[in-house]
C-alpha cells in the first residue's frame, strides 16, 4: 500500500489510524496499532509536557514504527505539549478542539506533520490554508465531542473543496465502513469506538463490555446547550445530564461541572453509572475484542475485496 497517500506521508503500512481518545489512547496502544502496520495515536489531553514525554518514551521502547501525539488545542498544557511533540521527534499530530494556526509553524519547523480534525468543509478549507498536510473529516456519528454533520454527508463534500488528502472518521468499524469510505473519496480511515475493544486497550472492562454489549440506538449526544456535544453510551449519567441540560433553571457552570472528569470516572475507575463512556454510533457492530493486528488486517482485507482493488488507488 506503498502508493496510498497517507501511507507514503506516514510511513505506515495501512491506511488506518487510531483515534486519539482522552484517558484511552495511551503509549500501549498506539504501540500496538503501530507495530500492526495503522497508525497509533498517544492522546495527550490534558497531560503536562513531562506526562507527554513519559508517554512517547514508552511508545519508542514498544514499537519502531512511526506513531503520532493528538493534541487538545484547548487544553492549558498546550504549549508544553507542542514543544514535548517537536524535542522527543514525534513525526505526526493530529489536531482537535480548536485553532492549530498558533502552533502551526513551531510544529512544520520541527518536521511534524499536522493533520486536523474536522467536521465542516470551512474549518477543512481554512487548516489546509494555514498548512496541513491532510485532515480527518469526522461526522456526527463518532464517539467523544462530535460536529453535526454525517460521515456520509461530510466526507464527499470535504473531499471537493480541498487538495489535501482526506480521512474518514465516524462510524467505520469494519471493511464494508472503510470501502464505503473510500468510496466517497477519503484515502484512510480513522476509528475510535472500534479500538476502544482491542484487546491492547487499557480502558477499564467495565467500560469495553458495556461497548461490547451496545446495539445500534445506544448512544446520546449530550452537551448541544455548552456548545461542545459529546457522544456517549446512554447510563444514569446522561439520563441525569440531559434532564438537567432541558431544565431552564439549569446553569452552564453547573452543567460544566457535571461532566467534568466524567470519561476519567468510566474509562479509569470502572464507573460506568455514573461516568461518561464516550463511545460511537457504531458499537453495536462491535462485538467481539480483536487484536490490533486483527482489527486492522480484517477491515483492509475486506474493504479490498469489496472495493475490487487495493487501496493504494
Ligand atoms: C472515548 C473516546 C474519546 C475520544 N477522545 C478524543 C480526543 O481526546 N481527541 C480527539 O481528537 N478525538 C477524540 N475522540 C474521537 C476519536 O479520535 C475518533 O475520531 C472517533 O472515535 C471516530 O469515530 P468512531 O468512534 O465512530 O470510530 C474520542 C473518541 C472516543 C470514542
Amino acid at each position: 500500500m506503498s502508493t496510498n497517500p497517507i501511507c507514503e506521508m506516514l510511513g505506515i503500512k495501512y491506511p488506518v489510524i487510531q483515534g486519539g481518545m482522552a484517558w484511552i489512547a495511551d503509549a500501549e496502544l498506539a504501540a500496538a496499532v503501530s507495530n500492526a502496520g495503522g497508525l497509533g495515536l498517544i492522546a495527550a489531553m490534558n497531560s503536562n509536557g513531562e506526562q507527554l514525554r513519559e508517554q512517547i518514551k514508552k511508545a519508542k521502547e514498544l514499537t519502531d514504527k512511526p506513531f503520532g501525539v493528538n493534541l487538545m488545542l484547548m487544553s492549558p498544557y498546550i504549549d508544553e505539549a507542542v514543544s514535548a511533540v517537536c524535542e522527543e521527534g514525534v513525526k505526526v499530530v493530529t489536531t482537535g478542539a480548536g485553532n492549530p494556526a498558533k502552533y502551526m509553524e513551531q510544529l512544520k519547523s520541527a518536521g511534524v506533520k499536522v493533520i486536523c480534525v474536522v467536521a465542516s468543509v470551512a474549518l477543512a478549507v481554512m487548516v489546509e490554508r494555514m498548512g496541513a498536510s491532510a485532515v480527518v473529516a469526522e461526522g456526527c456519528e463518532s464517539g467523544g465531542h462530535v460536529g453535526d454533520t454525517t460521515t456520509m454527508a461530510l466526507v464527499p463534500q470535504v473531499v471537493d473543496a480541498v487538495n489535501i488528502p482526506v480521512i474518514a472518521a465516524g462510524g467505520i468499524a469494519d471493511g464494508r465502513g472503510m470501502a464505503a469510505a473510500f468510496m466517497l473519496g477519503a484515502q484512510a480511515v480513522q476509528m475510535g469506538t472500534r479500538f476502544l475493544t482491542a484487546k491492547e486497550c487499557n480502558v477499564h472492562p467495565n467500560y469495553k463490555e458495556k461497548v461490547l454489549k451496545a446495539k445500534d440506538r445506544d448512544t446520546i449526544v449530550t452537551g448541544k446547550s455548552l456548545g461542545h456535544p459529546v457522544r456517549a453510551l446512554k447510563n444514569r449519567m446522561t439520563r441525569d445530564f440531559q434532564a438537567k441540560e432541558l431544565d431552564p433553571a439549569t446553569t452552564p457552570g453547573e452543567l460544566e461541572k457535571m461532566g467534568a472528569g466524567a470519561l476519567r470516572r468510566a474509562a479509569i475507575e470502572g464507573d460506568v453509572k455514573t461516568g461518561s463512556c464516550m463511545c460511537g454510533q457504531i458499537a453495536g457492530l462491535v462485538n467481539s475484542e480483536d487484536s490490533c493486528e486483527e482489527i486492522i488486517t480484517g477491515i483492509c482485507r475486506d474493504a479490498c475485496a469489496l472495493l475490487g482493488r487495493s487501496l493504494e488507488e
